[in-house]
Formats: structure tokens, C-alpha cells, sequence
């Protein structure tokens, strides 16, 4: 079963608590996701493998630790996705970026894949599935159904906030992918929004309401 980590960092809390906020504008939406997903990657990249170099200080030759060169890949969900890129890239800036755009078919309700464009070697690299509201776990099982379709074998996903019915999706239809939220809330409700969550995130970021 993958782990679940709950990133209860006393910063990501308030970022986040400021986020839910219905009176918080589309300006401070974007900023509060972007610094999140900074500090989310933080987390997130905890366990990358480093190897030691040397290095010749203004006074001494010693080895140290740098990153072992483990390629990473970064695949928002259209559209809220796009809204975690850019602070997870400040941290990780050799990441590449694939996308994937997925819409509810109304009859059927399952999701359909409009758009993916993946990074060629996505076969090696550890992929972080970004989308900030894991809610029924529809799109993100899918996403995930679809890149391991293109070969990806190392994949996380991260999320700002989740409901236990979207977790527990995930989690049995892909017991090896961890999952990394800042909240986990209450319930969904009749339409599968996060109940208290933050509303439609991508009408929040981009002010489409
Ligand atoms: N997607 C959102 O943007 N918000 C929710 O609460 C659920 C899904």
C-alpha cells in the first residue's frame, strides 16, 4: 500500500488555511499554491539519493553530498495542475514537465484523456503527478492508469487537499504510488466537491467563476 504523508508544516497550514478563505482573490490564490508546492517539494524530494564529491572550499578539500542526478519528471492535471509547476520547479529546476488534460465524459462519466505530452525518457525518471484537489480520485487514478501506459515505473502523486474517498481510491488501484496533501478533509459533497476545501480551485486560480 503506498504511504500516505500529510504535510502539516506550520507554514504549508497557513498557506493553506488563507487559500480556503472565500474572500482570497485569484492574485493571492496563485502565490499561496506556488509557495505551497515550494514547500511541498521540499518534502516530497526527501528521499532522493545523493552521492558524495569533492569540493575545495576557500580552505580545505572535503566530499560532500550532491544529488546523484536522478531525473525527475513533474505532469500537472489540466487545468489546476498548471497552478503547482512553477514552485515545484524553483526547487527541482532540471525537472522536465509533461501534461495531461482529462474531461468527465457526461454520459458515461468516466474520464477521457484530450491531452498528453510526456517527456520521451518518462520510462526514467520519478514522476510527480501534481493536482491540488484529490476529490472522488477519478482523474487522478486515470492519470495515472495513462502514464504508466507510456512507461513511467516511479510515480508520486501530490496534492494540496484530499478526501478520504479520493485517497482510498487511489490507494487500491495503485497501491505503489505515495500521495503527499497538505489536508485531508471531511467528505465530498452530491457533486464531489471537497467538503470544507477551497471550492473549484481552477476557477479560484484563474478567476473563471
Ligand atoms: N475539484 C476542485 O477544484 N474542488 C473540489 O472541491 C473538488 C474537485
Amino acid at each position: 500500500m503506498g504511504r500516505v504523508v500529510v504535510i502539516d508544516h506550520p507554514l504549508v497550514q497557513h498557506k493553506l488555511t488563507i487559500m480556503r478563505d472565500v474572500n482570497t482573490g485569484p492574485k493571492d490564490f496563485r502565490e499561496l499554491l506556488e509557495e505551497i508546492s515550494m514547500l511541498m517539494a521540499y518534502e516530497i524530494t526527501r528521499d532522493l539519493p545523493t552521492e558524495e564529491v569533492e569540493v575545495t572550499t576557500p580552505l580545505a578539500r572535503g566530499r560532500f553530498r550532491m544529488l546523484a542526478g536522478k531525473k525527475i519528471g513533474l505532469v500537472p492535471i489540466l487545468r489546476a495542475g498548471l497552478g503547482m509547476v512553477n514552485g515545484v520547479l524553483r526547487l527541482i529546476p532540471a525537472a522536465r514537465v509533461g501534461h495531461v488534460g482529462l474531461y468527465r465524459d457526461p454520459e458515461t462519466h468516466l474520464p477521457v484523456e484530450y491531452y498528453c505530452k510526456l517527456p520521451p525518457d518518462v520510462n526514467e525518471r520519478e514522476i510527480i503527478v501534481l493536482d491540488p484537489m484529490l476529490a472522488t480520485g477519478g482523474s487522478a487514478v486515470a492519470a495515472i492508469d495513462f502514464l504508466k501506459e507510456r512507461g513511467a515505473r516511479q510515480i508520486k502523486l501530490m496534492a494540496l487537499v484530499a478526501a478520504p474517498e479520493g485517497v482510498r481510491r487511489v490507494q487500491e488501484r495503485h497501491a505503489d504510488v505515495d500521495i503527499y496533501v497538505a489536508a485531508i478533509d471531511s467528505h465530498l459533497d452530491e457533486h464531489a466537491y471537497i467538503v470544507p476545501g477551497l471550492g473549484d480551485a481552477g476557477d479560484r486560480l484563474y478567476g473563471t467563476k
